[in-house]
C-alpha cells in the first residue's frame, strides 16, 4: 500500500501538531457550552477521534454518513444521506468534524441540513482545505492543514474506497489510477 505512494504531503507529526492546535482553539471559543460534535463519516473517522480528545469540554458525540465521490477522485455533484444522526440538534450548538472540504457541496448539504432542524449554531472544523476546488460556497470555521489542487489519500481520505488507513496525507503514484 505505501509503496503506491508518490510524497507525502503531510506527516503524522504534522497532523498530530494541527489536531493540538485546532483542540486548543475549540476548547476555548466553547468553554461552558456542551456541543454536538458531529463526524462525518467516512472520511473524518480518524480526525473526529484524535481532535475530540484534544478538547476539554463537555460534548455529545455523534456521526452522519453521506457520500458524494463514491470512491473516485471527482465529486458527483449528488449527496446521499447514508446515515443520520440520533441526537435532536434543535436548539444546539453544532460542530461538524471533516477531513477535506473540496468543492464545498458536502458542507453545504450538512449545514442547510442542520440549520433547518433549528440548531442555534453551525461551525466546522476541517483538517484539510482545498480550496481551490470549491464549486459552491463553503468556509470552514476551524482549518488544520491546506491542500494544493490534488487528489490526496490517507488518514481517513480514500481512492476507491482504500488507502484511508494509512496514517499519513500523500499523493498517489499516477499508474495506480490507470491500473486499479
Ligand atoms: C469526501 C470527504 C468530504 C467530502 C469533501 O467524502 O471525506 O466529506 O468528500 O468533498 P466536497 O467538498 O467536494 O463535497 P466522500 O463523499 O468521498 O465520502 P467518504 O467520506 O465516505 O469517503
Ligand atoms: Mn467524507
Ligand atoms: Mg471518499
Amino acid at each position: 500500500m505505501n509503496n503506491d505512494i508518490l510524497k507525502t504531503l503531510y506527516s503524522k507529526e504534522d497532523i498530530a501538531n494541527a489536531c493540538r492546535r485546532l483542540g486548543k482553539q475549540i476548547t476555548e471559543e466553547y468553554g461552558d457550552k456542551n456541543p454536538v460534535v458531529i463526524g462525518v463519516l467516512k472520511g473524518a473517522i480518524f480526525f473526529m477521534t484524535d481532535i475530540v480528545r484534544e478538547m476539554d469540554l463537555y460534548m455529545d458525540i455523534d456521526f452522519i454518513d453521506v457520500s458524494s465521490y463514491h470512491g473516485g477522485t471527482s465529486s458527483s455533484g449528488s449527496i446521499e444521506l447514508m446515515k443520520d444522526i440520533d441526537i435532536d440538534v434543535k436548539g444546539r450548538d453544532v460542530i461538524f468534524i471533516e477531513d477535506i472540504i473540496d468543492t464545498g457541496r458536502t458542507l453545504k448539504y450538512l449545514e442547510d441540513l442542520l440549520a433547518d432542524r433549528g440548531a442555534s449554531s453551525i461551525k466546522v472544523c476541517t483538517l484539510m482545505d482545498k480550496p481551490e476546488g470549491r464549486v459552491v460556497e463553503a468556509k470552514a470555521d476551524y482549518v488544520g492543514l491546506e491542500v494544493p489542487n490534488e487528489f490526496v489519500v490517507g488518514y481517513g481520505l480514500d481512492y476507491k474506497g482504500k488507502y484511508r488507513n494509512l496514517p499519513y496525507v500523500g499523493v498517489l503514484k499516477p499508474e495506480v489510477y490507470s491500473n486499479k
